[in-house]
Formats: structure tokens, sequence, C-alpha cells
């Protein structure tokens, strides 16, 4: 690093991006610009290609390794926040598809995770704070039942798997654990609002379509019904790992110092399409 680098980062406030696949590090990458980064993810060998890889464009970027379902990770986390703040902005990215585990492992990464990290990270906000979900267009394509609603705000609860088998009525699917994750993970960061406009900080949800990223990929690979989906898309096409990151500068910028407790659908038009069917052909 030059000196010049070396008197500009310890001026920047803190971004933390949580998962280092592959949204991840394209956020990451557009944070860093304006942030230092604090990059974690469960991979350790990933998060340090990914790390070294920023390094060597010139980011500052300090890693920890944390499992985003255990509470004790996460308080790791917390405390590394702590130490580098003033916490500016969250990135929460870390997510399993539907492909990619079984059901109850990805209620564990996509709701028990960002609701640990959430209220880890929650004591160190502060004015001006930003924390933007990745949800996902799963959370829009269905309505969830009110009974399994009662039991997914609550994914902290003992018991929490079981009362989820309870209230749905049978095990779920690894497709059906994502979309109810990722509609939970929406209600969260609107129910949060409250408590992190009380620190004048604000939460919001990113919602992505079909977005090409080696995840995307693999769902395409597995559920063909993503090829009816692209062909519904109003923008005829797959989204751009730049175009996540884009909107998730946005958010975390000044420029939304009014945007709080919603979700921004980022899918090419795919979930207006799908409630006016006539105005997709
Ligand atoms: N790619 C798409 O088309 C698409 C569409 C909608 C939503 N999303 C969402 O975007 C997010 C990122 O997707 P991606 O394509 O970058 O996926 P990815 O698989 O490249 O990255 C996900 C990262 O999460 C990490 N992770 C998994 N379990 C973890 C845990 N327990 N603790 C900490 N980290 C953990 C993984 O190691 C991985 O690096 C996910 O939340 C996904 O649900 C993706």
């Amino acid at each position: 690093m030059n000196e010049a680098q070396m008197c500009w980062w310890p001026e920047m406030s803190l971004a933390v991006v949580v998962g280092a696949g592959g949204m991840g590090m394209a956020i990451a990458r557009r944070l860093g610009q304006q942030h230092r980064l604090l990059l974690t993810d469960v991979n350790g060998e990933r998060l340090e290609m990914v790390a070294a890889t920023l390094r060597d464009e010139g980011l500052s970027v300090t890693t920890v390794v944390c499992d985003i379902t255990d509470v004790q990770s996460v308080a790791g986390l917390a405390t590394a926040v702590a130490a580098q703040g003033p916490l500016r902005v969250l990135a929460h990215v870390a997510g399993l598809s539907p492909s990619m585990a079984g059901w109850q492992q990805i209620m564990k990464v996509n709701l028990i995770g960002p609701r640990l990290v959430a209220d880890a990270l929650l004591p160190l906000a502060q004015a001006g704070t930003a924390a933007i979900f990745i949800a996902s267009l799963a959370a829009h394509v269905m309505p969830v039942s009110e009974k399994v609603q009662a039991v997914l705000a609550d994914p902290l609860a003992p018991n929490f798997i079981e009362r989820l088998v309870e209230a749905h009525g049978e095990e779920l699917t690894p497709t059906l654990s994502y979309v109810f994750s990722k509609n939970e993970l929406v209600r969260i960061c609107q129910r949060d609002a409250w408590a992190w406009g009380q620190r004048k900080a604000r939460i919001v949800s990113l919602s992505p379509g079909l977005i090409a990223t080696p995840m995307g990929a693999l769902e395409f690979k597995n559920q063909p019904a993503k090829f009816d989906m692209l062909a519904k898309t109003p923008l005829a096409r797959q989204g751009g790992m730049l175009e996540i990151a884009d909107a998730v500068e946005f958010l975390a910028s000044d420029r939304a110092s009014f945007i709080s407790g919603i979700d921004l659908l980022v899918d090419g038009g795919l979930n207006a399409a799908s409630r006016h069917p006539q105005s997709s052909q």
C-alpha cells in the first residue's frame, strides 16, 4: 500500500459484509471504495481468498470467520465490529439456496443467522448506520399462513424447528424452507425498523430476482422452472451482481437516509409481472 492509502483508511468508517460468496464479494468490492471492510464467512478458505483479492485491489479488509447460526460465533463477530467501528454499514448477504442443504440447515442459515446478526449488531448501530439484509424474490411468491408466521417470528425460541413442523403440518421441503425463511427475513427488517430508528439507524431488506452468480447457476441446473421465470421477466435476462451492489451501495448511503423498514425488489420486474400476467405477454 502507498502512503496516501495508509492515511486514507483510518478516516473511513466500517462496513461489515456477512457472506463472502459471489454476491458478497461484489458488494464488498463496492462498499470498500468508501469504507474499511470487515468481511466474514463460515468458510475460512474462501474468506481469505476473497480478502486477499480485495486487498490486492487496494482496499482495507479484515476478516473474521463466523458461523452465523452459532450464538458464540456471532458474539465474536460483534466484538470484532465493536473494536473496529464505528459501524456505518452492515450488508448481510450469506444464505443457502434450496439445492445447497436440507431444509433445517436452510432455515438456520437464512433465518436464525440474520436474526442473531441483527440482534448482536444493533447495540453498535448509531446515527447514520444502515443495515441491508439480502432476502429474495422467493419471499414474495406465496402467502405464508398466519400460524406459520407466528412461529417464524421467533426463530430463537426453544424447539423452533419442531414448532415449525407442527404449524406447517409436515416437514418442509428445502424450497419451502427457502421461501419461508426469506419471507420472514423481509418481516424482520420491517419489525426491527423501530429499534434501529431509536438509534437514528436504518434497516432494510433487498430481494434479488434471478441473478447470475454460482448459486443462481446451480439453481438453474436443479430447478428447470427457473427458465419459465426467466421467460416471464420483463427485462428478459438475469440480473448481474453489480446491479445488486449498486442497489446496496445506494441503500447504505446517506442518499437513502429516509428509507427504512422496506424491502427493495431488484428483479427486473418479475414480481410485478407475476401479479399482472397479462402485462407480461
Ligand atoms: N444468486 C441468486 O440468483 C439469488 C437470488 C435471490 C437471492 N439470493 C440471495 O443472495 C445471497 C447471496 O447469494 P450468492 O449467490 O452470493 O451465494 P453464494 O453461495 O455465492 O454465497 C453465500 C455465502 O454464504 C456463506 N454461508 C453459508 N452458510 C453460512 C453460515 N452458517 N455462516 C456464515 N456464512 C455462511 C457461504 O460460505 C457463501 O460464501 C443469499 O442470501 C441468497 O439467498 C441469491
